[in-house]
């Protein structure tokens, strides 16, 4: 039995930057509630004082299996369950930092979510995305619905989610769901390579890119484009926009060693 002060999430704050939120709660880590509290403080922390950039993995065959079904009753409990599991996925949304899922393997129901509520997505060869909910008779409660049809297409999720079928890494690509595929034993290699060229970026230029992007998709064109053009006026008090253009000024493109502020 799990006590309440078991680690079921870790975070690691390496050197270059880079953070990593590790899922390591048994076999198939579920998305229990001790799992969504940790990762919600792991969030609130990283939000206070943010990394350059965070990876999001779990398990090498499950990334995680969804809620923790065990922990299911009736009404009362959904709404525990549901409001636990969008706390802890709308705070990983929110960082003010890119996010990457590492998906090595089974990525279903909340940990399809989870994986969706990342900014991108790098699945092994060996990956499996699916919301399987509808075939316990119930429906995604954390952000399935939405988060899938914004990625997939209204059509696309609306199937996914009504026959709970599981999809392999390569069509996970095909749609969208995945953002690249890897042979599974490089999959750390490239999610490194991929998170120290942001952690290298200017950060600040970064955090706003996915503000006006995010905020964008709750916007109509109009307001998303007038967004933009204030977060364009805002980025240019950062450290980094000056040292990005003065250095393309003298020394060409792509040379610019940034600060991160
Ligand atoms: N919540 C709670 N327990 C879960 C779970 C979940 N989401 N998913 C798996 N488990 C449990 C199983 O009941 C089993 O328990 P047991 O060892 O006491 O019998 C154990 O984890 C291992 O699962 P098992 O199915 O035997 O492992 P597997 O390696 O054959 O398959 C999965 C792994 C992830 C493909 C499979 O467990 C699965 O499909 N899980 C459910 C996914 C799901 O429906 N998620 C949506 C939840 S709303």
């Amino acid at each position: 039995m799990l006590s309440a002060m078991d680690t079921v999430v870790t975070l690691e704050r390496r050197d270059d930057g880079i953070a990593i939120i590790t899922l390591c709660n048994g076999k198939v880590n579920a998305l229990s509630r001790a799992v969504t509290g940790q990762l919600a403080a792991i969030a609130d922390e990283l939000r206070n004082d943010p990394p350059k950039v965070v990876i999001v993995t779990g398990g090498d065959r499950i990334f995680a299996a969804g809620a923790d079904i065990s922990e299911f009753g009736g009404p009362e409990e959904a709404r525990e369950v549901t409001i636990a599991i969008h706390t802890a996925l709308d705070a990983i949304a929110a960082l003010p930092r890119f996010v990457i899922a590492e998906v090595a393997g089974y990525a279903l129901g909340g940990g399809c979510e989870l994986a969706m509520a990342c900014d991108y997505r790098v699945a092994s060869t060996k990956a499996v995305f699916g919301q399987p909910e509808i075939l316990l008779g119930i429906i995604p409660g954390g952000g399935g619905t939405q988060r899938l049809r914004e990625l997939v297409g209204i059509s696309r999720a609306k199937e996914l989610c009504l026959t709970g079928r599981q999809v392999a890494a390569d069509e996970a690509l095909r749609i969208g769901l995945a953002d690249e595929v890897v042979d599974h034993e490089a999959l750390r290699e490239r999610i490194l390579e991929l998170a120290g060229q942001i952690a290298r970026g200017a950060t600040v230029a970064q955090a706003l890119t996915k503000q006006a992007i995010d905020e964008g998709a709750d916007l109509s064109l109009t307001d998303g484009l007038r967004r933009e053009q204030d977060l364009f006026v805002e980025v240019f008090t950062s450290e980094d926009s000056q040292i990005g253009v003065r250095s393309f000024l003298e020394h060409g493109p792509g040379k610019a060693e940034f600060t991160g502020n």
